[in-house]
């Protein structure tokens, strides 16, 4: 009797599992490169409906707890996502916004009225003290979006100015006045926004043009280099890009493309499967508008120094009945949370070319973290899928290749899973996993490459139904929980994702080193080659003939130089002092490339202004062969190699790591 239970027990679990599709992910830790830039998880924040006023800005008058007038509560649940990154103004109102209403005694400041957003007044008493006082308390770095449709050149100009300078001017003498005596130091500033729209309606010559001039007048003050970042294209215009990057890509750093996923008119949680269905796919096709944009980018820029820069991105429906249709306010449910896992796996997985991603937007507009009602407030499903993927942010990207079956809807078929992984800095691997197929749980077969594990646990947002979301009487319908359902295999990881759900992984093991080299005798210094002749790239230098080789304590210009036109390759070996990931930089001007054990780890050739790239290496304690190349054109000449790793904060790689 007991035998028959056990085979009819059996037989069952088999067939229930054989009703489970599979999908199969290759998790490869080999070649780990590229980090991921943590501005991926990026807010945007506008002056529209009750984003600032309400949302984030107070007073200190106020009875809801705050600090210089701006909500405690909010703050602390910022902090809590490490939110990195803060757009401000606009948005539509950056261009209509002239910053120095919203400087001075708030009493003073004149008001206006906010045409694109509900035709309110807006009395400026949020200015450019208030958002860098918010960005202080966040801990986070601020990005201005400038006026280049209503603003003249002059006006974006002093503003820059007014924010980064320490030298005596008017401006700065009216930062002073105005109660902050040191410059601020913001590095990201936007040239207008959506300047094929409500941002001016140009066409994409124009605007490349006007790029030009008011990116030219955007000064860098002391050691601050502004991050200029040009509008980009609307979804699949594809024309904007390259007639951007054909016409301005000499004076920008980052391009910003905008993607919504509209929905046909209803509310946020008013929708059957057909509508989840269409919002997946609205969401997934950022895949495509990256790939496609980025393909025209690398034309003309291969070594992907101008950053893709996805600064407004989310859901947007129909306003909750009751609210100003022009406040944009939304509620949030499972499939918004299922939307950002995705988006934040194709960011990651894009992460060599998207350095910024700005959700729409931080706080009671759009596809929102937080909501708030007077002194209440609620964190949205979508916060909670910012919380979980925080551990991708600047970790080390791991490619996941994936073979899965599909979400069908009648006619229609989408991808039912995506993923993306990354190594921490403490060697954690972090695999996130999204199904979107609302009926069906998926069974995951993982397989992981040059990464040994040890145990695996996680975080699960998953729900019953479709549309569950938090409300300010129930606030944690939706929220993270454990998972348990992951267990290690002798391929690597087995997991089973309930239907409509994100779980992000944390494997810990160990991953592959590179091994160091044993050697007999090692010197200090390093040897270099000096070279002259006339080169737009890092030249072959194996074909060329040096003028003379010698050995240097570390890299830097020979100080015999001709001044131009010379290249120097520099030989040795590098002392790691730990097991590791070690990221290495260089900044140069021109060209440079740095290997390590003979990979490339970091690219910065051309002819350029001095600039900053960098690469990691998982190494091993001891030595390890490294290589770096330069090549001086014309103009200014700068070299600076770095390295930052275990116990190593960021410092130019001292002597006494440094042999032959
Ligand atoms: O995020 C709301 C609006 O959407 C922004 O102001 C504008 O840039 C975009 O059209």
């Amino acid at each position: 009797m007991k035998n028959t239970i056990t085979v009819i027990l059996t037989v069952f679990t088999l067939s229930a599992q054989a009703q489970i599709p599979t999908t199969s992910i290759v998790v490869d830790a080999s070649n780990l490169r590229t980090k991921i830039n943590k501005n991926i998880y990026g807010q945007f924040s506008e002056h529209l409906g009750n984003c600032i006023y309400g949302g984030i800005w107070v007073g200190e008058k106020s009875k809801i707890p705050n600090t210089n007038g701006i909500r405690n509560d909010v703050i602390e649940a910022l902090r809590k996502i490490k939110t990195p990154v803060l757009r401000w103004p606009g948005g539509c109102f950056a261009d209509e916004y002239h910053w120095k209403d919203g400087i001075g005694p708030r009493e003073k400041r004149p008001a206006m009225i906010n045409t694109n957003w509900g035709g309110v007044t807006e009395d400026n008493s949020f200015g450019t003290h208030e958002f860098l006082e918010v960005c202080r308390q966040i801990g986070c770095e601020p990005y201005f979006s400038g006026n280049v449709g209503s603003g003249t050149v002059q006006e974006l100009s002093q503003w820059v100015e007014y924010v980064n300078s320490d030298n005596v001017s008017p401006m700065t003498e009216l930062r002073k006045k105005n109660g902050q005596e040191k410059s601020w130091g913001v590095k990201y500033w936007g040239i207008g926004n959506e300047s094929w729209g409500c941002g001016g309606n140009m066409r994409p010559e124009f605007y490349a043009d006007q790029t030009r001039r008011y990116g030219t007048y955007m000064r860098d003050y002391g050691k601050n280099k502004v991050f200029r970042i040009a509008c980009g294209p609307s979804d699949d215009d594809y024309n904007w890009t390259e007639v951007l990057m054909k016409d301005g890509s000499g004076f920008i750093n980052g391009l910003a493309l905008h993607h919504y996923s509209f929905n046909d008119g209803k509310t946020a949680t008013d929708f059957d499967e057909k509508g989840w269905f269409d919002i997946m796919k609205k969401s997934l096709r950022m895949e495509e508008l990256i790939s496609r944009h980025s393909a025209i980018m690398d034309k003309y820029d291969p070594q992907k120094r101008i950053a893709l820069i996805v600064d407004e991105w989310g859901t947007w429906y129909a306003v909750e009945p009751g609210t100003n249709p022009g406040f944009l306010y939304q509620q949030n449910t499972m499939r918004d949370a299922i939307t950002a896992a995705c988006n934040l796996n194709i960011f990651n997985n894009h992460c060599d070319r998207v350095r910024m991603a700005n959700i729409a937007q931080i706080i009671n507009v759009l596809q929102a973290m937080i909501l708030t009602k007077d002194d209440k407030m609620v964190l949205t499903p979508t916060y909670h899928v910012f919380d979980m993927f925080k551990v991708h942010q600047n970790a080390l990207y791991v490619k996941t290749t994936l073979e899965a079956p599909d979400y069908i809807l009648g006619e229609q078929k989408l991808p039912a899973v995506n993923s993306s992984a990354s190594i921490d800095d403490q060697g954690n691997l972090h695999i996130s996993l999204c199904n979107i197929d609302p009926r069906s749980q998926h069974h995951i077969s993982c397989s992981l490459k040059k990464f040994t594990v040890k145990s695996v646990s996680g975080r699960i947002l998953t729900a019953k139904e479709m549309n569950a979301h938090n409300t300010f009487g129930n606030p944690s319908i939706v929220a993270p929980t454990k998972f348990s359902d992951a267990t290690l295999s002798a391929k690597g990881i087995e997991v089973t994702l309930p239907p409509m759900s994100v779980v992000v992984l944390e494997v810990k093991g160990s991953c592959e080193l590179t091994p160091s080299l044993e050697l007999k005798d090692p010197k200090p210094g390093i040897k270099y080659s000096y070279y002259e002749g006339n080169w737009s790239a890092v030249p072959l230098f194996d074909s060329l003939v040096a003028q003379r080789t010698d050995v240097i304590d570390r890299f830097v210009l020979p100080e015999k130089n001709s001044g131009e036109n010379f290249a120097v390759q520099y030989n040795g070996y590098i002392k790691i002092p730990k097991d590791g990931l070690y990221t290495f930089y260089t900044n140069s001007d021109d060209g440079t490339n740095l290997t390590i054990d003979n990979n490339v780890i970091v690219e910065n050739d051309g002819l350029h202004a001095p600039q900053e790239q960098s690469g990691t290496s998982v190494l091993k304690a001891g030595f390890h062969e490294i290589q770096v190349k330069f090549f001086q054109g014309g103009g200014g000449k700068v070299l600076d190699v770095s390295i930052e790793g275990p116990e190593l904060s960021k410092q130019i790689i001292p002597a006494q790591l440094l042999y032959h």
